[in-house]
């Protein structure tokens, strides 16, 4: 009996083994199927359990900083354009992704075909953008409005966002960096940066330079993402770059000057400042190396404010204690935000101005001048804002390029009351009441109760269904 069976059983192994070996056989004529990039970030918590938690401890910042009620200035110097509606200060990696829907920038799309934003707004939230990339291409990818893929986006910024997660290096523990956006791979190797070619150290500050970066949205070919660094880095290039390509973000509400909307320039303002010059790099500060209760190094992945735990962090090179290094950087956030104050004043009488200019009937011509130097003026003042964190990182840079802002806000301003004289205007142009965020989006006639019916509408109906689905599909890939 138990020989039979033993006969029996290795007669089935034989049979299963040719079947196995002839579908392998028939298999290798066809092209190997690619592993799939894995964007769940919870897939990685078993295998790397320190770095898991602290990564999930990024959701301990959780706190929402309307940036506009703070500052309404901003409503006016974006006025026309979706910042203009709804702009809040950043929190945790863990957040991009709820933040990015719950925007009244992204509107509340209905279909794959409405709403204003295009595809290439997800592509510093999630590392299903690296999946989706992979799988499709670029154009496959950029294609189309934001709500095409909405429920192909459903994990935040993680794991697949900075690491090669199916090297051999990954699965035992080494970090295997990579640059999991192209177009990123490509910037950086425009500015003589390739990533292969870079030192540990230049990858550290390139995986956070993929989103932590100024870009735009290439027109020609579905909005695809590209860093406008072919002449540089800096502000001065960036303007000459833009200028060249004859690129605005938008129209102005008021002044109708060709608009540039800086990002968020870090990696840039980062390189120009004195620990990117000696290259002291985001890790160093952001992601320092710690111990777990065991004594085993690792890198923490709570990536948040490195004050919060400087003993890992400023204090491995500086001998300076908390309060003072605090206090230095307290200072120069003040300083920053005095020029930045006194700079968004000059520029929101401008817009108002050139307003009161074309209601006066100046032409497109005796306007051109005007609008440039605006156009100049707030990117720079753009420039050094958006760049978070820039009081730290590069406070010269920011003092400098505020600077610039003003002097080009001066400028305008100089012009376009000449101008407004020759059409009999004399008296000061009269600013609205802009004290708060809803007052100033009421001087500009926005129907903010509109758009957040229309925003509650999108999360309450479309998000569930998007959600849904990308539960269907995951559920698909451990079959
Ligand atoms: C924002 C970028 C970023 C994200 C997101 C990220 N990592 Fe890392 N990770 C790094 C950096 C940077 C290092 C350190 C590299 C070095 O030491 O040169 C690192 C190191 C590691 C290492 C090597 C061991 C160590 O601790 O130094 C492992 C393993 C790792 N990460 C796992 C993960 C896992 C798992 C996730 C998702 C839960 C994740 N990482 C998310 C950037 C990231
Ligand atoms: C895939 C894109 C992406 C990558 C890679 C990335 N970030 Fe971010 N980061 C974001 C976004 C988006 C936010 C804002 C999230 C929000 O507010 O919802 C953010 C927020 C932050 C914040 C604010 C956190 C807080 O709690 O206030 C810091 C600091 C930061 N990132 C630093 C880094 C550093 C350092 C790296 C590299 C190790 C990095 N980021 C890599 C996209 C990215
Ligand atoms: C020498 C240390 C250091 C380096 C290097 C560094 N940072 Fe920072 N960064 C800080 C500190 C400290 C703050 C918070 C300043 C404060 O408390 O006002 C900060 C703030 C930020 C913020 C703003 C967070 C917020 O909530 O507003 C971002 C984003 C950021 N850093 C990203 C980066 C990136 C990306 C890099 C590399 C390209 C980098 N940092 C390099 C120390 C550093
Ligand atoms: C990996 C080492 C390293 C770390 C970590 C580091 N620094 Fe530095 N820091 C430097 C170096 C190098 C310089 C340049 C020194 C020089 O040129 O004399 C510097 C310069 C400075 C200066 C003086 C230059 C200036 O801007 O006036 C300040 C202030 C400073 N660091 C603050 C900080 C703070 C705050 C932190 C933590 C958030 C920090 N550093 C983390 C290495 C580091």
């Amino acid at each position: 009996m138990s020989n039979k069976w033993t006969r029996n059983t290795a007669a089935v192994a034989a049979l299963l083994s040719a079947i196995f070996l002839s579908g392998n056989a028939l298999a290798s004529e066809q092209p190997a199927e690619k592993e799939r990039i894995e964007a769940r970030n919870e897939t990685f918590a078993a295998d790397h359990v320190d770095q898991f938690k602290t990564w999930e401890a990024t959701k301990e910042s959780k706190d929402i900083e309307d940036a506009l009620e703070g500052d309404p200035n901003m409503v006016i110097l974006w006025a026309g354009y979706g910042f203009a509606k709804d702009y809040n200060k950043a929190r945790g990696h863990y957040y991009a992704l709820t933040d990015v829907r719950e925007t009244l920038r992204t509107g509340g799309p209905q279909d794959e075909k409405s709403g204003p934003m295009p595809m290439a707004c997800w592509s510093c939230k999630s590392p299903d953008v690296a999946r989706v990339i992979d799988e499709r291409g670029e154009d496959g990818y950029f294609e189309g409005k934001w709500a095409r893929l909405g429920s192909e986006i459903s994990n935040t910024i993680g794991c697949a966002d900075c690491h090669n997660t199916n090297s051999e290096d990954f699965k035992q523990g080494k970090p295997a960096l990579a640059l999991s956006r192209p177009y990123a791979a490509r910037a950086m190797e425009a500015i003589g940066k390739k990533f292969e070619d870079g030192s540990r150290l230049d990858q550290q500050a390139q995986v956070c330079g993929q989103c932590h970066v100024e870009y735009y949205f290439q027109k020609q070919s579905h909005n695809s993402v590209k860093f406008p660094w072919d002449m540089g880095t800096g502000v001065d290039e960036m303007e000459v770059y833009f200028d060249n390509l004859g690129f605005s973000d938008w129209t102005h509400g008021l002044s109708k000057a060709p608009m540039i909307k800086a990002q968020h320039p870090e990696y840039e303002t980062w390189r120009d400042g004195i620990h990117g010059k000696n290259n002291v790099t985001c890790i160093d500060c952001h992601m320092p190396k710690v111990q777990n209760e065991d004594g085993v190094v690792f890198t923490d992945h709570k990536v948040g404010n490195p004050f919060d735990r400087f003993e890992d962090t400023c204090a491995n090179c500086h001998t300076q204690d908390k309060e003072t290094l605090q206090g230095i950087v307290s200072t120069r956030k003040a300083q920053v935000l005095e020029m930045k104050l006194r700079t968004e004043k000059q520029i929101v009488a401008a817009h108002f101005e050139a307003k009161a200019a074309w209601d006066a009937g100046a032409t497109e011509e005796e306007m051109k001048p005007i609008l440039t130097d605006i156009r100049h003026a707030q990117w720079r003042w753009d420039y050094a804002i958006a760049s978070h964190g820039v009081h730290m990182h590069a406070p010269e840079v920011a003092l400098r390029v505020l600077g610039t802002a003003l002097d080009k806000a001066a400028d305008a301003r100089a012009k376009v009351v000449r101008l407004l004289a020759t059409k009999g205007i004399t008296e000061p142009v009269e600013i609205p009441d802009i004290s708060t965020k809803l007052k100033a989006q009421q001087a500009l006639g926005m129907d903010m109760d509109a758009m957040n019916q229309e925003k509650e509408d999108f999360l309450n109906t479309v998000v569930p269904k998007w959600e849904q689905e990308a539960k269907v599909r995951e559920a698909s890939y451990d079959q």
